[in-house]
């Protein structure tokens, strides 16, 4: 069958619609950039915050009305809104063909067939807790960039959040078996390649990956170091990068092994979620601000140049006017280079969900603005530094607003634009000597290919 999918969300969403599209090639079916032009759609959904859900049902609602055109087109639902509502989904979607949730997708092929055959619907939440090495490996050809899954799950339980309950409990994967997936996305032509978990320092936490005897030719004792550490020596890799990480567990052996493994890039997404100690404690994090500038102390200690990204949360329960400014102020303090910044949602069965959602809806929608317009601001002061420097691009493609030009991004993380000249392709490393700044990209001219 022809088919198509359309994600919502996270990055983690984003790699298991490629591993889905890949296992779905595997069993004979082509996939399609044109939605129109598909007989199964699938659509893979996000519930971090409740527009992103109503966002995924609306969708899969307009595409089951195409059933009426087309009595055999496919409508399916795979990942977070599916794992949260189970059969619910059908409440919400009553047309839909199949929902299958984010620890389940090895019998997407099968039911797939049972759909075809005029069976259904079918909901599969079932919960499996390790790895299934034969639906999440496959990658296709082609691309530059590549995320490699290393951790499944989330078990932290910060209070606002819906990913512990989606996403299941956590699990790490063989250091073995993400290596030979790392090796292969660098022969299939990946130069950069990202090492994906909801927190990548919980990797061999719950489940011990490395056996007792394991020596790390640099001794490193932590999972994480050592594990970029064997990845870092597949012959190819250019660019080692992981997200997301967190604050509580950023140990100095950590910023000393991305600083000693040349592939790791200078740059790191350490989401903040608040500059109030307070509210970080009933958010449940699990560190303060003197935590937080300790772990960003250690990286800028090993690393010059180093860029930090993160995300905030405005308008969590209870949160002043107080606790916002110094939000405000110690993101100023850490100078970061780019920052999401997101409205609080309330999200069913968490442990904030108890607590009233105080903080108006225009009262978020100010404090949003104010922390977008800080971060846009310090994000040209900070690329406006870059100006008359000379930085290696990774060639990505052309630019997403300006035909003309190509793009690509630093080690760092910084999304440079510039003109192609002579025979330049996709995935080389060029050096771009930067000419001006925005607050969220910066330009140059190549020097040097
Ligand atoms: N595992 C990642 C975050 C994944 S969710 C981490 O902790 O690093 C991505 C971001 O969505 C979070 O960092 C948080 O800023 C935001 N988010 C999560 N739950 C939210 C909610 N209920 N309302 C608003 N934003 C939320
Ligand atoms: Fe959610 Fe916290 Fe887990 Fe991130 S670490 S996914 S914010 S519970
Ligand atoms: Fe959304 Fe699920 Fe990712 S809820 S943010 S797609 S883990």
């Amino acid at each position: 069958m022809k088919f198509s999918i359309r994600t919502y969300g996270c990055q983690m969403n984003e790699r298991d619609s490629e591993a889905i599209a890949a296992l779905l090639v595997q069993n004979g079916h082509e996939q399609t950039n044109v939605e129109s032009e598909a007989e199964l759609v699938i659509v893979n959904t996000c519930t971090i915050r409740e527009k992103a859900e109503s966002k995924a049902l609306g969708k899969l609602r307009n595409l089951c009305a195409r059933k009426r055109r087309e009595p055999n087109f496919i409508v399916g639902a795979v990942g977070c809104v599916v794992q949260r509502l189970e059969n619910e989904i059908l409440k919400f979607v009553p047309k839909l063909d199949f929902a299958v949730g984010t620890r389940s997708k090895a019998f997407l092929p099968e039911i797939i067939e049972v759909i075809k055959s005029g069976g259904g619907p079918i909901v599969d939440c079932a919960n499996e807790v390790e790895f299934n090495e034969k639906a999440w490996g496959e990658h296709k050809e082609g691309e530059i960039t590549a995320y490699v899954n290393i951790i499944l799950g989330c078990e932290r339980r910060c209070a606002y959040c819906i990913v512990p309950s989606v996403r299941g409990v956590e699990w790490s994967r063989e250091p073995s078996k993400i290596v030979e997936e790392v090796q292969r996305v660098v022969r299939l032509g990946a130069k950069e390649v990202t090492l994906l978990g909801q927190s990548v320092l919980q990797y061999g936490v719950r489940n011990n990956v490395w056996s007792e005897d394991y020596v790390s030719p640099r001794g490193y004792l932590e999972p994480f170091p050592r594990l970029m550490e064997v990845t870092d020596t597949v012959p190819g890799i250019e660019r080692l990068r992981f997200i997301s990480s967190h604050p509580a567990r950023c140990t100095d052996e950590f910023a000393r092994a991305m600083s000693e493994l040349p592939s790791v890039c200078e740059h790191m997404h350490l989401p903040l979620q608040s500059g109030s100690d307070e509210v970080l404690k009933r958010m449940r994090r699990g560190y303060d601000t003197q935590r937080y500038r300790e772990a960003l102390a250690s990286m800028k200690k090993y690393m010059s140049g180093f860029a930090i990204t993160t995300d905030v949360i405005v308008g969590f329960p209870g949160e002043t006017e107080e606790q916002f400014q110094e939000t405000r102020r110690f993101m100023e303090e850490m100078k970061f280079d780019n920052a999401y910044i997101f409205k609080y949602s309330t999200r069913p069965g968490t442990p904030a969900a108890e607590w009233e959602d105080d903080v108006s809806e225009d009262e978020k929608i100010r404090r949003h603005q104010i922390l977008l317009d800080d971060q846009n601001e310090r994000g040209q002061r900070i690329n406006e530094h870059l100006v008359g420097t000379s930085v290696e691009v990774l060639v990505e493609g052309v630019s997403k607003r300006n035909d003309d030009k190509w793009s690509g991004r630093t080690r760092t993380n910084k999304i440079v634009v510039f003109d192609a000249i002579g025979n330049l392709e996709i995935g080389d490393l060029v050096i771009v000597k930067i000419s001006s700044a925005m607050p969220q990209t910066i330009y140059g001219e190549i020097e040097k290919c």
